[in-house]
C-alpha cells in the first residue's frame, strides 16, 4: 500500500510565527471566544488570530453597511468581521447547528457590535434566498460542496466592488492534488469557477487555509 501524502504547510512556521508576532495582536474579546471554542473539540473551525485579523482589517477597510457570514460556528469570524460596520450596518451570520448559535450568542454578549449583529439558524442555501439586502462583504465558511451555490445565490445582491471572502480555498494543500478528497474537489471547482468569471476580478492567497478574494466588477 502507498503512504499517504504529506501535505506541505502553506506557510512556513516560523515565518507564520513571524507574521503573527509582527502583526495587532489579538483582542481581549477574541481570546475570549478563542477559549470557549476550545470545549467543542473543534477548536480548527475558528478563523483563528491571523486570519481573523484579516478580516476585521478587510471591515475596518470596507466600512461595509451589510456584512453576510455563512457559517457561524463560535462567532469567532462574526466578531471580526463586525468591528468596522457602519454605525447603521449589520451583519447576518448563518448557522445550521442550534448549539453553536447560542454558543455564538454567548460569545459574543460584550461585543460592542452586539445590536448590530443578527443571528440566523438553518441551512445557509435556504437562509441567504431568504434575505433581502445588498452585501458589501461576505464571508463564505460553511459547507465546501456548496460554494458554488452560495456564490450563486448572493451574487445578484452583491453591490458593484463589493466582496466576496471564501475560506478554505487552498484545502491544506489538497486541492488540484490527484489525492484530493471529496470537500477539497468542491473547493477546486470552485476556484476554477471563480477565476471564469468575467464579472469579477480574484486573488486566491495563501492566508491561512487559504482564502479567496473576489471582487465584483
Ligand atoms: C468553519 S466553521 C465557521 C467558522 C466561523 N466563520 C469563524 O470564522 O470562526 C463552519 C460552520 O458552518 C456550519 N455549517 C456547515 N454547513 C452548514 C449549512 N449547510 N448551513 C449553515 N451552516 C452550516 C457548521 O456547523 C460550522 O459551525
Amino acid at each position: 500500500m502507498n503512504e499517504p501524502t504529506v501535505f506541505p504547510l502553506i506557510t512556513d512556521p516560523d515565518l507564520q510565527a513571524y507574521c503573527d508576532a509582527h502583526s495587532t495582536q489579538q483582542l481581549p474579546l477574541q481570546a475570549h471566544i478563542e477559549s470557549k471554542s476550545l470545549a467543542t473539540g473543534k477548536i480548527q473551525m475558528i478563523s483563528g488570530k491571523f486570519l481573523g485579523q484579516y478580516l476585521r482589517m478587510m471591515s475596518l477597510l470596507l466600512r461595509p453597511r451589510r456584512i453576510l457570514e455563512v457559517g457561524t460556528f463560535t462567532g469567532y469570524g462574526t466578531s471580526c468581521l463586525s468591528a468596522g460596520l457602519q454605525p447603521d450596518g449589520l451583519i447576518y451570520t448563518l448557522e445550521k447547528s442550534s448549539e453553536y448559535k447560542s454558543l455564538a450568542t454567548n460569545n459574543l454578549e460584550t461585543s460592542p457590535q452586539l445590536h448590530q449583529i443578527r443571528f440566523l439558524e438553518g441551512d445557509a442555501a435556504e437562509l441567504i434566498s431568504g434575505l433581502d439586502e445588498v452585501w458589501d462583504l461576505v464571508f463564505l465558511d460553511a459547507a465546501k460542496r456548496q460554494y458554488i451555490n452560495y456564490y450563486d445565490l448572493v451574487f445578484d445582491k452583491l453591490k458593484v466592488g463589493g466582496v466576496i471572502l471564501a475560506d478554505n480555498v487552498l484545502w491544506k494543500g489538497k486541492v488540484g492534488h490527484p489525492e484530493n478528497d471529496k470537500l477539497g474537489e468542491g473547493l477546486d471547482a470552485f476556484n476554477k469557477m471563480v477565476m471564469a468569471d468575467e464579472r469579477v476580478d480574484n486573488i486566491v492567497l495563501p492566508i491561512d487555509d487559504g482564502l479567496n478574494f473576489i471582487i465584483k466588477r
